[in-house]
């Protein structure tokens, strides 16, 4: 049994504080940075989960709004478009050895944390979990599964492998992944077209893939090509089924985020999508007409 953690939290909202919640409850010292507000009902309140997979628990957690002691890991859970200001509370020197863990959705993200931080100690990782910040301190987590791909082709294995045996025997279910490019457009193909789509016509799963099925069977090999131009594996057919085998209310977290007219990961998504596409001179032309349909109403 390897020594406790420290980790820190940065943005812990849905993903980030399911993710320090569990980490507490199993014994390691969890520090969430956040802004002032934040941090303090963090202090007082812990984190409360209620969570179909875990069941409903309170965890004590520090918080802060920045970090100022050596921690041994640092998990990334902001959105992007928060992601430059969030950034400011963890000053490159404190991070000293630890690895700084991105799970946000995208592609662009790692090549701009190894500008900014040691680049061997960034290690990408994919979270697929569907869980909501209700109000600080309170999250809710509704898909009866937390799963956690870590990857970091430059990150001594050995420190992938020990982060991933405590956030399993936390609860989640985490692996190192081989590949770093495959592990994080594996994320990207399957999400791009479904939240594409939804958010654009603000329609469920269901009547996405059925009323708008050509855009989505285009949407889906669009994105596997520019997958494969990237270097990654792509399977469109895979990517279709499961669709089609996912209960037909479901919706997209770039869709609840235009319901509740928050910001959208439309850059990180649809923008990025383009620029890989761009560079690759793949043609992408639905994928092209959605983003900027979604620009236009304001997003
Ligand atoms: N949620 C999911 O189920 C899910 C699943 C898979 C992937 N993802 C991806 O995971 C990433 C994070 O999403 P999320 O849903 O966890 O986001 P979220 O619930 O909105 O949480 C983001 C957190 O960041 C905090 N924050 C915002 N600006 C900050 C700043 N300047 N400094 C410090 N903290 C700041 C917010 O603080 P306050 O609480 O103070 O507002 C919030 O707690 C995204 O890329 C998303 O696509 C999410």
């Amino acid at each position: 049994m390897t020594h406790p953690l420290t980790v820190a939290v940065l943005g812990p909202g849905g993903t980030g504080g399911l993710l320090a919640a569990l980490l507490s409850r199993s014994g390691h010292r969890v520090i969430c940075l956040a802004g002032e507000a934040t941090a303090d009902t963090l202090r007082r309140t812990g984190i409360t989960v209620r969570s179909r997979q875990f069941g409903d628990f309170t965890a004590a957690v520090d918080a802060g709004t920045e970090l100022r002691e050596p921690v041994d890991a640092c998990l990334v859970t902001v959105k992007h478009t928060a992601l430059d200001a969030a950034l400011t509370r963890v000053p490159p020197a404190a991070l000293g050895d630890a690895l700084l863990v991105p799970l946000l959705n995208g592609v662009e993200h790692p090549a701009a944390l190894r500008a900014r931080y040691r680049p061997e100690l960034v290690a990408p990782a994919v979270i697929r979990v569907e869980s909501t910040r209700v109000s600080p301190g309170v999250i809710e987590h509704g898909s009866p599964f937390t799963e956690v791909d870590l990857a970091g082709d430059a990150v001594p294995r050995a420190r992938l492998d020990e982060l991933a045996g405590h956030l399993s025997a936390s609860g989640a279910t985490a692996r190192v992944a081989g590949d770093e490019t495959a592990a994080l457009w594996a994320k990207m193909a399957f999400l791009a077209p479904f939240a594409l789509l939804t958010t654009r016509y603000g329609v469920p799963l269901g009547t996405a893939r059925t009323r708008h099925r050509e855009e989505l069977e285009a949407l889906v090999a669009e994105t596997a090509a520019v997958s494969r131009a990237s270097g990654a594996p792509a399977d469109p057919a895979q990517a279709l089924a499961r669709y089609d085998a996912f209960p037909s209310a479901t919706r997209s977290s770039m869709q609840r985020d235009a319901e509740a007219g928050r910001p959208l990961e439309l850059d990180a998504i649809g923008g990025a999508l383009l620029r890989a596409a761009e560079r690759h001179a793949v043609p992408v032309p639905v994928t092209e007409r959605l983003v900027r349909e979604l620009r236009a109403a304001g997003h």
